[in-house]
Parts: structure tokens; sequence; C-alpha cells
């Protein structure tokens, strides 16, 4: 959706929407002081944690730490996107969706529509799928389900599907008054020679869903392996479709955690092992749709959990595809392990073969992504020429000597020597070269930066109780337009504070969330969640401690300014003006000190 909306369309809407009012459709809340409590939607609880603010207009949970405005929860609950949420929102309480542009009034009308109706295809589509499968003429397919061993609750859980020929959704969907437009952006059908038929057919179908839950396209299984072609045919990339976001799983995973905890997701390479690892209780799998992880794969993950166990195929390829992974998933930031299954199995094998316990086992010995890398190194050096022995321990060393401090290079040490069946000292003192000649720098530039870090701590924690304190409107807070703030952030936000107060506006933490992005402005959801002492007056003297700490840094800033000025400045009475400046600021700035 790229059209703008009309500037304070927003602001409008939300002032006219109850946030507790809203919420009170979907939970069972309890007043308590100026806020209303409710167990949290969006995770599995037995008590309470899920705080609304209907004055401030926002809900924060303390149990899994959502926290967003009326338009986010109407989003999350509704599986709607922003646009939608606006719309719906917008409907609810009698208003019209304001736009900058007629233009682009219509071109979203026209999008919408158009993805309205694919999804409503597809969802059509999906169902009648699934109907197929049950029908005498689906006896291949059930024969195969029956070969794989998936039970109904799988059928179900996943919604599985077939296909039976060429011309069957066409021909349904056409009585059901469809355009061939909608199902050829929707990719259910494809054109050739002038006639159209089934994108996908005589195949096992499993749909797939967006994050939103509805169904965005399908992956279809040939059910004959011996037959010359692709294996699984994907539906090809659409308005709704994009196989470098979809996640097979995702949606059922997402349903589980509403009634489950999970501290990790695991993450397979194909769609009957996701089915097969929820069949066996693992309802945390998932696997991306037909192609390798890529970091749009990565940051969608993230919003459902840190956490990520890769359980790629066993063979070669898998090996490969892990590496990848792994950088990838490690660069979005995410916490990962790595489940090895023996002799190139792929999850399904094994479960089918051992059982869960036996998996839960595998899991229990999720390797830490180093001791992999170095374990498959090893592997695929060949330990008995010395020359590529060498190769692995320059390796191996490349891959520890970046780790912050040598004691834990250290940790690899003995591993890595008995990989390569040298002495301990060998690798440990190639190390310590290969960590000195880097180190030495690095060490000193660690060590000074320790004291500027603290520094930078106590700045950034004062400023953080001050902006805490206005954006909860503490009683103790006193009318201060003046100050400063490093992190941009923040200066941002308090900026913003002023010119709302200037205008007479009042500034409401419902307001946040349409400025900073929660997921990456973290210093941002902070503040919203920022835990106060609870004692008013240890609370009050905090936030005046910190507006001396606010104070002393801008009055460094400048004095370090006007010396830097001073320093090049040549004109005489141009100095003499520049170190009075300084002096008396040196003077308020001691003075501070003194008093704090
Ligand atoms: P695999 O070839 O490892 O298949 O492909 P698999 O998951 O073990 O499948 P089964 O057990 O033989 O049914 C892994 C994944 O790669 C995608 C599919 O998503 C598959 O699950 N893939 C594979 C395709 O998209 N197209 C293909 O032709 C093959
Ligand atoms: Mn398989």
């Amino acid at each position: 959706m790229e059209g703008k909306l009309k500037d304070g369309f927003i602001a409008d809407l939300k002032s006219r929407c109850s946030i507790t009012q809203i919420a009170s459709k979907y939970l069972e809340l309890t007043k308590r002081g100026r806020t209303f409590w409710a167990r949290c939607p969006f995770h599995y609880e037995k008590t309470p944690s899920f705080s609304i603010d209907e004055y401030e207009g926002y809900y924060h949970c303390f149990g899994c730490g959502e926290s967003g405005d009326v338009i986010s929860f109407i989003k999350k609950m509704e599986g709607l996107s922003f646009m939608e949420a606006i719309e719906y929102l917008s409907k609810m309480v009698g208003m019209e969706v304001q736009f900058e542009s007629q233009a682009d009034m219509a071109t979203i009308a026209k999008q919408n529509k158009q993805k309205k109706q694919v999804l409503k295809a597809l969802y059509d589509v999906k169902e009648l799928y699934k109907q197929q499968l049950y029908e005498k003429t689906a006896i291949k397919a059930q024969q195969y389900i029956k070969d794989r061993k998936m039970n109904k609750t799988s059928l179900d859980n996943f919604e599985i599907g077939y296909s039976p020929n060429f011309k069957f959704i066409y021909n349904k969907l056409k009585t059901l008054g469809y355009e061939d437009e909608t199902l050829l952006n929707a990719g259910i059908i494809s054109e050739s020679k002038g006639s159209y038929y089934d994108a996908i057919a005589e195949r096992l179908v499993f749909p797939i869903y967006n994050t939103y839950g509805e169904v965005i396209g399908f992956s279809g299984r040939i059910l004959d392996s011996t037959l010359d072609v692709a294996k699984y045919k994907n539906t090809r990339q659409t308005i709704v479709f994009d196989k470098s976001k979809a996640i097979f799983g995702l949606k059922q995973v997402v349903d589980a955690k509403r009634v489950q905890r999970f501290d990790y997701l695991i993450l397979a390479e194909g769609q009957i092992d996701v089915i097969m690892l929820h069949q066996f209780g693992f309802r945390n799998a998932v696997a991306t749709q037909g192609t390798a992880l890529t970091e749009q794969h990565a940051s969608i993950l993230k919003k459902v959990c840190d956490t990520i166990y890769v359980c790629y195929d066993g063979d070669s390829a898998g090996q490969k595809a892990t590496y990848r992974a792994l950088d990838i998933l490690q660069n979005a930031n995410l916490k990962v392990r790595i489940i090895n299954i023996p002799n190139g199995q792929d999850p399904d094998e094994f479960l089918k073969k051992f059982g869960a316990e036996e998996f839960q086992k595998l899991i229990d010995n999720a390797e830490e992504v180093l001791d992999y890398k170095l374990r498959t190194l090893a592997q695929n050096s060949n330990m008995s020429s010395n020359e590529s022995r060498l190769e692995f321990l320059k390796k191996a060393i490349e891959l520890i000597k970046n780790l912050p401090t040598l004691a834990e290079a250290d940790v690899y040490v003995a591993p890595i020597a008995k990989y390569a069946n040298v002495a301990n000292n060998v690798v440990r003192e190639s190390l310590v070269n290969s960590m000195s000649s880097l180190n030495t720098k690095k060490t000193k530039v660690v060590d000074s930066s320790i004291n500027e870090q603290n520094f930078r701590d106590a700045y950034q924690k004062a400023d953080k109780i001050i902006l805490a304190s206005l954006l909860h409107k503490k009683p103790y807070i006193i009318d201060n337009d003046n100050l400063s703030f490093v992190n941009t952030n923040y200066q941002r936000l308090y900026t913003l504070m002023k010119s709302k107060k200037e205008n007479g506006v009042e500034f409401k933490i419902s307001d946040l969330y349409d400025i900073f992005n929660f997921e990456e402005d973290k210093d941002i959801a902070e503040l919203v969640n920022y835990k106060f002492l609870n004692d008013e007056d240890k609370d009050k003297l905090e936030y005046l401690n910190s507006l001396n700490v606010n104070k002393i840094r801008s009055l460094e800033i400048e004095i370090k300014d006007l010396e830097t000025l001073y320093k090049n400045a040549t004109d005489l009475s141009k100095k003499t003006e520049l170190l009075n400046k300084i002096g008396n600021l040196s003077k308020e700035l001691a003075q501070i000190k003194f008093t704090f």
C-alpha cells in the first residue's frame, strides 16, 4: 500500500478510538487504578500482565514485552495490514479514510480490491483442494498420505489438500463466478496456447500462509517420484506471494504459541519435515518455502522467537545451506544452534524411525555455532596430509581469534588440537600470536573506551530517567525547555514533546507509535516500558540527579566546542570573549558538580 494518508488523519482517528473499548471486545478487562489489566492475547499466560492505559492510548504486556497503540492492537487481533487496520477502525468510528491525493485514493482502492479478490480466491481454492482429498478420485493421494504416515490431525492442522487434474480448479472457480484475471493474479492458473489450466495439478497440496494467517499460495508434491517432473511445484510470485518472505509452518507455530511457550524455533528444510515435527509434538518447527533462507525470513522469525535451532538435512547440500543460514541468522542477532541428524537423514525420516524421544535428545545435544563450524571444518579436512592439516589449523584459528578475550578463545584450543592431532600448545601459541598482532591495538582501544563507556552509560541512564519521567508525566517533573540529548531518537522525542507543548497540544504515549518503529527503536520502547522504583521520593531524587547529569554533559560539550573555537580564533578580542564565556561556563559546571 503506497498511498500517503493525509497529515493528521492518524492522530484524528486515534483520538476517536477508545483503546479500552476496542480491546474489551476481545479481552476481559479489570480496572486497577488508572490501568486496565487483561490476560495477554499475544502469549499464553494464566495471570494478567497485559496493561492498557486508556488516557495515554497504549498497551504494554509485562510478560512478553508487546506494546503498541490501538492501530497495532487491531492489526494483530484481526490479522490486518496497517492500511487495513486504518480502514477497519475508521469504519468502526464512522470516519472516511483521508489520503493526501485523489490519485492515491483511487490506486489504493484498486489494489485493495485486487488483493481482496486474490485472497478470497486462494481461500476458496484451499477449501476445494481440501475436499478433493476425501473424494474417491483421490485414492493415490490417500495412499501416499498413509505411506508417509501423516495423521488426520496433521491433515487438518496444515489444511492439506489434493489437486486432481489440470482442469478441476479452473472449471470450478469459473462456475463460482471468478474472473480469469483474478485467478491469474493469484497464481492459481497458468496460460498455455491461449487456454488456461491449473497451475498445480495431480499433486498433494500444502497451503502457504502469510503472518496474518491468510492463504497466499500453495506448494504441491508429486505423488509418483519416478515421474520426470519437479518434486515440488510452488505458486509463482504474485501480489500476495513472495517466496523470499514465506515461511511454512509459521501460522501453526503462532497458533500453538497461544497455548504453549517456545524458547526456540526449529528451522527445517522441507515442508514434510515441518509437518512430521508438529505431528511428533515439536510444534515450533518451520521451513522456508522452496528457497534458501533470506534476511527477510530471519527478520520475520525474529518477531516470533529470538533463538533458532537449524535442523537441515545431514547431507553435504544441507551442510552448505546450514553455513549460509547461520550467517544470516547471526547477522540478524538471533541466537543459533544446530541440530545434527545422523546418517544424512532428514527430520521426517529420523522421527519415523526413532520417534520423538530420540529427536528430543538431538535437540538437547544441539551444537553451538563455533563447535559446529570447527567440527565440520575438521571433517572436511584430510588430516593425514600435513599440508591440509596446517590449512585446517589456519582456518580454525581464523574462526576463534576474533572472540573478545583469550580466555574465551582458549576454550577451543583443546578440541582444535585434538582434531589436528597436535599438542595443545601448538594451537595455543599460534592463537596467541594471531590474537596479539590484532589485539595490542584492540586491547588499548578497549581499555580507554571502558571509562568512556561508563560515562556514556551514566549519561544515557540519566537521559532515560528524564524522558521516562516526562513521558509518564510524573508529578515531580519541572518545566525545563532547554535540555539536549546526544541519542538522536531521544532528541527527536524531546523536540516533539516540546513542540506539542508550545502548540498547546498534549503529548500522549500513543503518539510515539506513529513516529518510531518499536521493533527497531529499542531505546524508545525502553522508555515506554521504563520501570520506576515506585517510591515517589526516590524516583524524584533520581530525576533531579539526572537533570544535573544531563546539564553537566551539555556544559562539557559546550565548553569543548568553545575551546576549539578559541584555539582556531586569530582575532584577539574574539579570543578574549571566548575565554570569558569558557570561564563562566566552567564556573557553572563546577558549581553543579559541587552541589551534586
Ligand atoms: P527436499 O528435496 O529435501 O525434499 O527439498 P523433502 O523435504 O525431503 O521432501 P520429501 O520428503 O521428498 O517430500 C526440501 C524442500 O525444498 C523445496 C520444498 O519446499 C521441499 O520441502 N523443493 C524441493 C521445491 O520447492 N521444489 C523441488 O522440486 C524440490
Ligand atoms: Mn524428506
